[in-house]
């Protein structure tokens, strides 16, 4: 674990939950983010471990030298962590805006590092199964098992002039592909289908039943032939060991009825 990080997006969701896991092992984390604001809000929801976090200004992670000043860190930084790029479809006026943070902003960040953090031991850069997985041929006979060797087939005209979900599969395929010279893991639990999703909610959260689909309990909705992910290398190399899938449900369910609560809450006072 890093002592003396630089982490992108982490206002975002996953860095968020990154920024927690580097505070609570003691970590200082320096944030890179586009505007204050989103540096105030990190802070304020982190306001007890405040001390550890320093936030730096990056407007536009897509201009030539985005990141130069960003890692040169003071302390140095032992490692940076890479999660700014575009996921929402909804904030994207056209592909190219889903593209051009993904690759130029991840390229960016690399050569700052190169050029300016010599003591960065390491870069970890969230890529996603979006650039493993052929979402165009999900079922095939016999049924595809994806490794970290696996490529999706996407091509950039496609990327460019396709429907968003192209925009954001060509966004993490290209920006992976330019500059992927080390180790790529797929971090990925297991097939799962919403069926089963369906089943464990009915059975902890009767309550929630009539918001519930019933659909046919105890089956499997996915399709014969629906490709499955093969772990091996992130659970050998990284040690990773997955929650069960009802401990995923249930936490999430758990996190949802508390937003409900509180916003409810909220609008009644
Ligand atoms: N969530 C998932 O299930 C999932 C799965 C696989 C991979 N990933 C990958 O994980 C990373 C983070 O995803 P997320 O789910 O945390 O998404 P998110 O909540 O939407 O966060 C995205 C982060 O990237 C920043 N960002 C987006 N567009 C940007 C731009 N043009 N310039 C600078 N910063 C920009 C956002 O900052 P602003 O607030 O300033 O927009 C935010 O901090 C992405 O690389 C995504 O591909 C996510």
């Amino acid at each position: 674990m890093a002592r003396r990080a630089l982490l992108t997006g982490g206002n975002g969701f996953i860095g968020s939950h990154i920024l927690a896991q580097l505070l609570d092992h003691g970590c200082t984390v320096c944030c890179a983010v586009r505007t204050q604001e989103k540096g105030d809000k990190i802070l304020r929801d982190f306001a007890t471990q405040q001390s550890q976090i320093t936030i730096t200004i990056v407007p536009d992670i897509v201009a030539p030298g985005a990141y130069d000043t960003a890692v040169q860190g003071t302390p140095a930084f032992d490692a940076v962590y890479h999660t700014a790029s575009p996921f929402t479809y909804a904030n994207a006026g056209s592909n190219l805006q889903f593209l051009e943070p993904a690759i130029k902003g991840t390229l960016n960040l690399l050569k700052a590092v190169k050029d300016n953090a010599p003591s960065v031991k390491r870069v970890i850069w969230t890529g996603s199964c979006a650039s493993v997985i052929d979402y165009d041929n999900l079922v095939a006979d016999p049924p595809r098992i994806y490794t970290e060797a696996d490529w999706n087939p996407v091509t950039w005209e496609e990327a460019v002039n396709g429907d968003p979900s192209k925009a954001y599969r060509g966004s993490k395929l290209f920006a992976e592909r330019e500059e992927a010279g080390n180790q790529r893991f797929v971090v990925c639990a297991r097939q799962f289908d919403f069926q089963d999703v369906c089943d464990i909610l009915r059975s902890h959260h009767p309550e929630l039943s009539e918001r519930t689909p019933l659909g046919k309990p105890g089956t499997r909705s996915l399709p014969p032939g629906a490709y499955s992910i093969d772990n091996s290398k992130v659970k050998k190399f990284l040690g990773v060991e997955f929650r069960s899938l009802e401990e995923t449900v249930l936490d999430a369910a758990r996190c949802m009825l508390d937003i409900e609560r509180n916003e409810k809450q909220a609008l009644s006072t």
